[in-house]
């Protein structure tokens, strides 16, 4: 079967990993040469993944029998909705469904209107003097975030990137001025205390069926300091649950996004693709911090991995309508290291050659994932996004660490990377901030 696999980044070699395993001949378009992806398809179409028409009618060129979309961008231009109406099945959601992700006011008030659990008190605003009033009497941490995408970016947190009131207001003022994520509205929040973790599911628009939970970390340096990035790393337990997230809290978030699906359903708009609820474990169980209308990055490469079904036949019952809400997935932990440019987060040094040394991650028994790197020359190059990642599979969490710290050293050239994500250390102390937090 001809699939088109649309992105370029380590997300998106997962998925054309898998897509391989089950047989599929890719044809990916994307914006920069990804090497893994470039290599593992036929053919591929070097274009800006938001031009709706050229990749339609490169599906339609291909012979695409099924697409699969992987960042959020190209949803928002209603790229599902031009692919199906080609006649390309696809899995991912249409633009009205995607507006999960794409508006936070949307699927707050999405929330709020159905009446599902784990919704965070919030108000929206696009004039600062309303904003500036409404804080005058919050009693409180907030937090700031833009309405529209930001790549992750834009969110601030009280005590983590300003302290004060005045702080904060800056940031809506900043938003509402440069209109960041694209809109001159923004929402303030009630700040909530506890665990963030991601939880995936696949969805046809009525069955859903949940992926193993995951923990990303989003900040740039070790010790979780530094700006928020798009993802540092990730890691997942062989039980499906984490360390700090009991199975009842991981059944709660599995019920909050069965009640979004429904909740799309019966608005007219169904949510068919991946699901990801960005939750933060709170001494009164699960709450949504955000949604995604796709794969997590890097999310996608610790689940994708120990998939243990066949992933087109997933994608097929996505798009059909049949997605059975059982789907195996091997009891492996997964660790998940991102490999980026120095400065990342601020400044990246673009730019900077990268070697790999493939074999030696292989026999590490690590999987690596290509990102956004350029290959010029047989040269692999820095760009000003993350690099590779490389992802350790194993039993337990701290052979999958150690494996995925094998596979760093075998990168060369000027890059960094986060040698605390997955270590007993910095786990131990997740699981005992949790324990604190719901016994006070
Ligand atoms: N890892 C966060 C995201 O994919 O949005």
């Amino acid at each position: 079967m001809n699939v088109l696999t649309v992105g370029g980044g380590g997300r998106e070699h997962a998925i054309v990993e898998a897509v391989r395993e089950s047989g599929g001949t890719v044809f990916s378009v994307m914006r920069n040469r990804n090497p893994g992806i470039a290599r593992a398809s036929k053919d591929v179409l070097l274009a800006d993944e938001t031009n709706v028409e050229r990749v339609v009618a490169w599906a339609q060129e291909v012979g695409a029998a099924l697409a699969v979309v992987g960042p959020e961008a190209p949803l928002g231009h209603g790229l599902v909705d031009q692919l199906e109406s080609a006649g390309v099945p696809t899995v991912g959601p249409s633009r009205r469904a995607a507006q999960i992700e794409l508006s936070k006011e949307f699927a707050r008030d999405l929330m709020r209107r159905h009446e599902i659990p784990g919704l965070v008190e919030y108000h929206p605003f696009d004039d600062l003097d309303e904003a500036r009033g409404f804080l005058r009497n919050h009693v409180g941490p907030f937090v700031v975030k833009p309405i529209g995408l930001t790549g992750g970016k834009g969110v601030r947190v009280m005590g983590d990137h300003f302290q004060t009131r005045e702080g904060g207001l800056r940031y809506v003022e900043e938003v509402l001025e440069k209109r960041i994520g694209s809109q001159a509205r923004v929402l303030v929040e009630r700040k909530e205390e506890g665990e963030e973790f991601s939880l995936q599911a696949f969805t046809d628009g009525e069955h859903l069926a949940p992926m193993p939970a995951v923990q990303d970390y989003k900040r740039a340096q070790e010790g979780d300091r530094g700006p928020n990035t798009g993802g540092m790393g990730s890691v997942s337990v062989a039980d499906g649950l984490l360390p700090f997230l009991p199975r009842d809290d991981y059944e709660a978030a599995v019920e909050i996004l069965r009640r979004t699906v429904r909740a799309l359903r019966s608005d007219g708009t169904p949510f068919r693709g991946v699901l990801y609820g960005g939750f933060i474990l709170t001494a009164e169980g699960p709450k949504v911090l955000e949604f995604n209308a796709r794969f997590g990055d890097p999310e996608a490469m610790n689940v994708l991995p120990v998939l243990r079904e066949d992933f087109l036949e997933v994608c097929e019952s996505i798009v059909e309508g049949t997605l059975s809400e059982r789907l195996l997935f091997a009891p492996k932990a997964t660790v998940c290291k991102y490999v980026v440019p120095r400065g990342y987060g601020r400044k990246s040094e673009a730019g900077r050659p990268l070697t790999v040394d493939e074999d030696a991650i292989r026999r590490a028994g690590a999987v690596l994932y290509y990102a956004s790197v350029d290959e010029k020359d047989g040269a692999i190059l820095t760009t000003s996004s993350r690099s590779l990642a490389v992802v350790g599979v194993a039993d337990s969490l701290p052979e999958a660490e150690r494996q995925a710290e094998t596979a760093l050293g075998h990168i060369g050239g000027e890059h960094v990377a986060r040698h605390d994500i997955g270590k007993a250390e910095t786990i131990e102390a997740k699981v005992r901030k949790m324990k604190q937090m719901r016994v006070v």
